[in-house]
Order: C-alpha cells, then structure tokens, then sequence
C-alpha cells in the first residue's frame, strides 16, 4: 500500500499582486521586514484587506495547512514510509512533501519556510513545488482509487472506508485545506467517490489523524491474520 494524501484546493498562497498595495498588507510588510510579494496571505493580518478577494472564505488560512501537515507527518504510518503527502492550493500549486520531512513545529517558522518554498519555486530540498491543478497531479500519482473526504459526500464509518484503502495499491484521499466551503466542480470531478465520515464538519488535521490511524490498525490487524 502506497496513501497519497492531498490536502486539496489548500488555503495556502503568497498576497495576491491585487492585494499588495493595500494599507494592512504594506503595514504588515514593514513590521515584519518582508516584502509583500514575498509574504503569506494570512486572514489574521488581512482581513480588511481580504474581503473583496474572489473565494475570499476559503483563502488565506496557511495555519490550516500546518495543522494538517503536522498532524499527517507525525503518524507513525507516514513515518514509516506509508504515506507521500502533497499540498494542492487554492492557486493550482503542488507541494509535495517528500518522505523523512520535518516540518517545523512553530507556526512562524512553518509561514518562513513557505515563503521560501512558493517565492523561489521550492528548493528546499524535501519539498518541492509544481503548477499543477489537481487534474494534473492525479495523472501523475496515477491512482487506482481516488476518495474526496467532504460533509457533502456519502456517509461510511472510517473502519469501512479504511478496509477500501487497504484493498488498494495507490489510492488517493483528498482532504480539503480551506477553512469553509466545499470541493470545487473541478475537484469533485475526479473523485471516484465522495465520502463523510462523521455526523460534524470537523476541523482537516482532525480528518488527517483519525482517518491515518484506522487505517494503520487496519494494517496491523492485516498483519496478525496473515
Ligand atoms: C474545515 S473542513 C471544510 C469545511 C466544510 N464546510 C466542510 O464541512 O467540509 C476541512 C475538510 O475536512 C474534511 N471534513 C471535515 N468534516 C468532514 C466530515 N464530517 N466528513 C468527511 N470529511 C470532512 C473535508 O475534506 C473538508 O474539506
């Protein structure tokens, strides 16, 4: 078993050149010494400046992002090489998160090393960055399965939609990385199916933790049987 995780149409995005001369972000811009083109946009220091943005409500949440990886890369399945992990943003970019990556622990190093990686097109070494719409990156992950996680799909129990993952030698889970909303037409077009797994809208990293450790019991109990 090979997991490819997506957090799919990620609120995760460099200010936009439209939003760059703005008061909030120019203030925001000398506090911190960074250049507005190289800066995260951030929905805590934005806001005002944010809400003529088109698809405002599911931008500029880079925290969420981080949550999520966080909790992804800290699962002994994925450390235990069962995982490739890819950041699809809101932009139509690919991060992939190349296996053995630690990611920072504290936020601001986490929004540093972002701006890094989208200001100078990746070379941070285990990470790399693409244009790619999610079209594009499922053709090259070629799946055998792809499964969109979204309040809107159909219900099953996390144990049943884990037996489907293990039942796969490359399936794909996409876990939406925008705070409200849902899965763009796009998106939803090259799900095989839609699936929810609690009665709640739960937060993505919780999705990330409880979906990845089902399906490592999962694997274990594979394992004895055999
Ligand atoms: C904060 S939610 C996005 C908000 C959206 N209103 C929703 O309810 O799906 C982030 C992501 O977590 C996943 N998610 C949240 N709750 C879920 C649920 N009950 N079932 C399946 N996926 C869920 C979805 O992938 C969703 O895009």
């Amino acid at each position: 078993l090979k997991l490819n995780v997506v957090v799919a149409e990620a609120a995760l995005e460099l200010v936009p050149t439209e939003l760059q001369r703005t008061t909030v972000v120019r203030n925001d811009s000398l506090r911190r010494g960074v250049n507005p083109s190289r800066m995260l946009l951030d929905r805590s220091f934005h806001h005002v400046a944010m809400l003529k943005l088109k698809d405002d409500f599911k931008r500029g949440r880079p925290d969420i992002v981080h949550a999520t990886l966080l909790s992804l890369t800290s699962t002994p399945l994925y450390l235990d090489g069962f995982v490739t992990v890819y950041v699809h943003t809101h932009g139509d970019i690919v991060l992939e998160i190349k296996e053995g990556t630690r990611l920072p622990k504290s936020y601001l190093r986490f929004r540093g090393l972002m701006e890094k990686v989208l200001s100078e097109g990746g070379g941070e070494g285990l990470i790399t960055m693409r244009k790619a719409t999610i079209r594009e990156l499922l053709k090259d992950i070629q799946p055998d399965w792809v499964c969109g996680l979204s309040t809107q799909g159909v219900s099953m129990s996390l144990e049943e939609l884990s037996g489907k993952v293990i039942a796969r030698k490359n399936p794909c889970i996409m876990i939406g990385g925008f705070p409200h909303g849902h899965f763009s037409s796009e998106t939803l077009k090259q799900v095989d199916e839609l699936v929810r797994i609690h009665s709640r809208p739960l937060e993505a990293h919780v999705v990330a933790a409880r979906l990845l450790y089902v399906i490592e019991k999962r694997i274990e109990e594979k394992r004895t049987n055999d």
